[in-house]
């Protein structure tokens, strides 16, 4: 049996879809037992919805009974460190054998650090290695993911444009989070995990891109010219509060990300060992032509 922590989101929701796949039980963590995400994965072969608050060490403990190996992925919230801790100690009371957590970025993973829910991550990842005792575990580090475009740029589509702080050469090497799920439950399903215990372990997409190639693929699905603009970083955290929902806090660590992305820090390639398990293969231009299409139109068409 496994546990899924995170079920419905971006990256769990992928390692659910793949353990079901691979005809193992999935025990799949949500704080709610109603929605389309939980109906969908309901469907599922072998999964077994488990509602019940990260908060909430009582209701991990009863849930990780009988479980061997845990994927453990939470959305940033004030609270992470203290809601992933919850499910690491319960793991290790229940002697699950194997954890794979899904961190941040490498880079700004550290105490110190200017984005909040990389100390988080460094939080979380200290007590996994003083405190994972038998079981082994390991962290995964993926690039700035190409779901990030949901938020960031579907208000700015309709107008004909994606907006960033950025300059239109600045470039990354995005991933699709549906990779980083894959990858996971291959890790999971591994045999012999212990080759890949105390490791810290990159993932990035299949390519290279600048801005204003992004910009260009929008371009040629959606038929009409999308270009690339620049906006400073106070107005990308406004629009991201005011257009997408944000909290403030995360608004401004969010955009923290802009500065690593122009300094080159989000062109790191996978680790040999993931590519030679589970290369991420789904590309930005794949993604696109998915995603794009359920944009809003543009106002004339509206
Ligand atoms: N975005 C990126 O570019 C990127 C890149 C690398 C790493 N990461 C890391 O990846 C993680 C996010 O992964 P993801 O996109 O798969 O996650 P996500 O979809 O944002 O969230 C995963 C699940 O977390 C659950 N959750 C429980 N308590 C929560 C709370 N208080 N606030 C928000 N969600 C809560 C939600 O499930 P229920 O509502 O069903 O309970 C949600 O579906 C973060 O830790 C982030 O730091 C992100």
């Amino acid at each position: 049996m496994f546990f899924v922590a995170g079920a419905t989101g971006n990256v769990g929701s992928q390692v659910v879809r793949k353990l079901s796949e691979s005809g193992v039980g999935v025990k799949a963590q949500t704080r709610s037992s109603t929605g389309g995400k939980v109906a969908e994965l309901q469907r599922l072969p072998g999964v077994e919805i488990v509602a019940c608050d990260l908060m909430d060490k009582a209701g991990l403990a009863e849930a990780l009974q009988g479980v061997k190996a845990v994927f453990l992925v939470c959305g940033n919230a004030k609270e992470q460190a203290q809601m992933e801790i919850n499910v690491i100690d319960a793991a290790v009371a229940a002697g699950c054998t194997y954890l794979v957590e899904n961190g941040t970025h490498a880079g700004y993973t550290n105490k110190d650090s200017p984005v909040e829910f990389g100390r988080h991550h460094w939080e979380i990842e200290e007590h996994l290695a003083k405190s994972a005792g038998a079981m082994k575990w390991t962290v995964l580090h993926a690039n700035w993911f190409m779901s990030n475009h949901l938020g960031d740029i579907f208000g700015t589509l309709p107008n004909g444009a994606i907006v960033y702080p950025l300059k239109p050469e600045d470039k990354a090497q995005l991933v699709d989070p549906r990779d980083v799920g894959d990858i996971a439950a291959q890790m999971l399903l591994d045999s012999d995990p212990s080759k890949y215990h105390g490791l810290h372990l990159m993932i990035s997409g299949p390519d290279v891109l600048t801005w204003s190639q992004i910009a260009a693929l929008y371009t040629e699905e959606l038929g009409r010219p999308i270009e690339m603009a620049t906006c400073s970083e106070p107005e990308w955290v406004a629009a991201a509060i005011k257009g997408s929902g944000f909290e403030h806090w995360l608004a401004e660590a969010a955009a923290h990300n802009f500065k690593v992305i122009r300094d080159g820090g989000f062109l790191h390639t996978t680790s040999p060992q993931l590519l030679a398990l589970a290369p991420p293969r789904r590309t930005m231009k794949e993604w696109i032509a998915e995603w794009a299409p359920r944009s809003p139109p543009p106002p004339a068409a509206q």
